[in-house]
């Protein structure tokens, strides 16, 4: 097997057919297999399972019923389950035009690359086929951050964003990897130095169906930035942080409009903890959720935190202050980091605990599909 190409979909039944043509016609005389790992809620697994049947190459089909990371978490489950060590990654609706697919193996079999990038910000290449001038400016200024951010690994990279890639499976280290959302790419470029090589490609418009980007992705994505750049406890204090400015701009709100000012603490404390939690949840520890339980149990395990928290710092303070003399202020602010830092450690390894050994989590097997097939 030269090549496995990993397609992740999300309900892209009518992509399929054309997609599969336009691969094996853009690879002859090339041992390939296509994978389809699959999250759909719709009938695109049996669409799949069709036009496998009646493929000349081996397609085959990784349905996940338990869909973890999202299109990213799809592709590591792709990469694991693929037959050959060249791997490339390409969206299920034609945006990523499946000729160029020989060009990116052309470029590995050279032999100095671990990762061959499709860009759209190379000569040659163009983004015409993003949806608006909106996505264009968020793609171009979401790259330069992310370049910035890591100016060293992202070097010989000029789209990081991109969904388009060939890997060599052996340059990975699959286990480090924590896929969240849309940016697999970038999660593979920032752990682990890896030596880049790029060709040109034209984004094209969608073939069939709408895209799966969205508000929430974005925030994702800009929380998979911070925590790949600055460690989790980076985005915790982030949230935490924008917390506090939430909790005081809604009791300012609540009182300007005449709410009596303990009653409006106490409704801007509640919404505040409420919003935190789900910022945690969605997230900061979102990679850390599935195997840490029931949500219900970890709000219950914050909540208790947060209020045991508020009553044993007065009386900190009070011994700082009496006992060591610091200065009150100083004395609260004291308190203040202690408990951040310890809110930190207990959310990191008591609420989001792993309930169950990592490793009894082995992904479902892909459908040998195959055996149905002529070649
Ligand atoms: N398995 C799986 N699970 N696949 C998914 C999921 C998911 O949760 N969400 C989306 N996909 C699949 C889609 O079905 C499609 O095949 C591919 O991932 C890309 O999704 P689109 O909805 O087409 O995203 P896009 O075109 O907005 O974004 C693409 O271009 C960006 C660059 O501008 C993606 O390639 C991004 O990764 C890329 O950054
Ligand atoms: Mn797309």
């Amino acid at each position: 097997m030269d090549l496995t190409v990993i397609v992740p979909t999300f309900n892209e039944g009518p992509n399929v057919a054309e997609l599969v043509r336009r691969t094996t016609d853009a690879l002859p005389g090339r041992a390939i297999e296509i994978l389809f790992v699959d999250d759909s809620t719709d009938d695109t697994p049996d669409i799949i399972r069709a036009v496998a049947a009646q493929a000349s190459v081996p397609v085959r089909l990784l349905h996940r019923d338990r869909p973890v990371g999202g299109l990213g978490g799809a592709v590591v489950d792709g990469i694991r389950a693929a037959a050959s060590d060249f791997c490339v990654v390409m969206d299920g609706d034609l945006q990523h035009p499946p000729e160029v697919i020989a060009e990116l193996l052309a470029r590995a079999e050279v032999g100095d690359a671990d990762v061959v990038v499709a860009s759209r910000y190379i000569a040659g290449g163009t983004s015409d086929g993003l949806a608006n001038a909106v996505r264009t400016l968020v793609s171009r200024g979401s790259t330069l951050l992310t370049k910035a951010m890591f100016p060293r690994k992202l070097h010989n990279c000029s789209d990081p964003m991109t969904g388009f890639f060939l890997i060599d499976r052996r340059a990975l280290d699959v286990e480090d990897l924590r896929p969240r959302g849309f940016k697999i790419l970038l999660e593979i470029l920032a752990r682990k130095q890896m030596r880049v090589a790029e060709v040109p490609f034209s984004f094209a418009p969608r073939f069939a169906g709408e895209s799966k980007a969205s508000f929430s992705q974005g925030m994702r994505f800009l929380t998979q930035l911070t925590m790949l750049r600055f460690g989790r406890m980076s985005a915790f204090a982030l949230v935490g942080g924008l917390g506090a400015v939430a909790n005081l701009l809604i009791m300012w709100g609540l009182t300007a409009v005449g709410v009596q000012y303990l009653v409006a603490a106490v409704i801007a404390s509640v919404i505040t903890i409420v919003a935190n939690f789900l910022a945690l949840e969605y997230l900061v520890f979102a990679d850390m959720r599935e195997e840490s339980g029931l949500m219900r149990h970890r709000f219950v395990k914050s909540f208790t935190f947060n209020g045991i928290e508020a009553i044993v710092r007065i009386p900190v303070i009070w011994l700082l202050v009496n006992e060591a003399h610091i200065q009150s202020v100083v004395a609260a602010g004291l308190t203040l980091v202690a408990a951040f830092v310890i809110r930190f450690v207990f959310h990191a390894l008591v609420v989001y605990a792993p309930k169950k050994a990592r490793n009894a989590q082995i992904a479902a097997l892909p459908e040998p599909l195959e055996d149905e097939l002529a070649a």
